[in-house]
């Protein structure tokens, strides 16, 4: 990032604050909706409630997919909006909070810079802690679609060949030149994640909560079940194209991280799983249909899922902030 992204993020904090009240101006934490858990919105105090669309916002990316496309991204809850900051107050303790509903993804074209515009604003702002929720191909054969995964490590495979958020001068004013990534999934946060997922009963259902490894990649295309078994074979339980980069901007300045990831489809199919296609010759049509089908990542089935589960995630944030700022 260029040296000047500090001061457009404090002219963009700036801006936000001059329309902010006294009780709303100094979140403590950011969450971070990813597609289809846009109703994350819904679990803070009715008011105070300020919202900012990002087309109003100086400085923030703006979006690039069409307007039909937006809609069902957002899951039609921010009808014409590419996205949107809330500030509110959740929890009992009423905590600050501020909620960035959608995000800025590197595979519509913007810089790394802008993909973690947000982010270095949510620092200038003072938040402490981050929480990041996504959607997410699962690779590891143990998750069902809908389970819930609490991320504890990531690879940043885009980053790793040269589309890395920190390129360019280190900007002192937000973090150090190499900063550590060694515990950028924070312990603590993940332990209250499992307590508050008891304490609700989730894990009496059907749906399970579970720690993976989240693979980045730049998409716009789903893998290649060659790539799905790469990934697998590299050490990842799952595969998306977002949050990591918010995540290393968010840890280069301090920013305590807690992320999950709602399992929406099977990223790799299990018949194909050895990739040699063994007896493909031999299938009737409709044996051959089904073979080709299954683990084939699909847009829509991915929205489907994001609204079944996303109620559950939203009550696992809703408890982890009240165990979090308790009154
Ligand atoms: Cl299968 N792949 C990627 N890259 N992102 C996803 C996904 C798959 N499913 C949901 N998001």
């Amino acid at each position: 990032p260029s040296p000047s992204v500090f001061h457009r993020a404090t002219e963009t904090a700036l801006y936000l604050r001059t329309n902010l009240t006294e009780e709303l101006r100094n979140p403590r934490v950011a969450i971070v909706c990813g597609s289809g858990l846009g109703g994350l919105a819904e679990t803070i105090h009715p008011e105070p409630r300020i919202e900012t669309a990002y087309a109003n916002i100086p400085n923030f990316p703006q979006s690039t997919e069409h307007e039909d496309t937006r809609l069902m991204i957002y899951g039609g809850t921010v009808k014409g909006h590419a996205g949107k900051l809330v500030f509110g107050l959740i929890g009992p303790a009423k905590t600050s909070i501020v909620l960035l509903v959608g995000r800025a993804h590197f595979y519509e074209g913007h810089t790394m810079e802008l993909v973690t515009f947000a982010t270095r604003v949510c620092k200038v702002l003072g938040v402490e802690t981050m929480i990041v929720t996504n959607a997410a191909g699962g690779l590891n054969p143990d998750y069902a679609v809908g389970d819930i995964v609490c991320l504890n490590d990531h690879l940043n495979l885009a980053g790793l060949v040269g589309n890395h958020p920190l390129l360019g001068p280190n900007i002192d004013d937000f973090g150090v030149r190499f900063p550590p990534l060694s515990d950028a999934y924070d312990l603590d946060l993940r332990r209250r994640a499992h307590l508050a997922w008891k304490k609700l009963g989730l894990d009496k259902q059907k749906r399970r909560l579970h720690e993976g490894v989240y693979a980045f990649v730049s998409g716009p295309s789903y893998e290649t079940r060659a790539e799905c078994r790469m990934l697998r074979t590299l050490g990842a339980d799952l595969v998306g194209m977002s949050t990591v980069p918010e995540i290393i901007v968010a840890r280069h300045s301090g920013i305590r991280i807690l992320a999950f990831s709602l399992v929406t489809n099977n990223a790799v199919l299990e018949a194909g799983a050895r990739g040699d296609d063994e007896g493909i010759q031999e299938m009737s049509s409709a044996e051959l249909e089904e073979y080709l089908g299954r683990g084939r990542a699909n847009h829509e089935e991915v929205l489907e899922e994001g609204r079944l589960a996303a109620e559950d995630m939203q009550a696992l944030v809703k408890q982890i902030m009240s165990d979090l700022y308790s009154i």
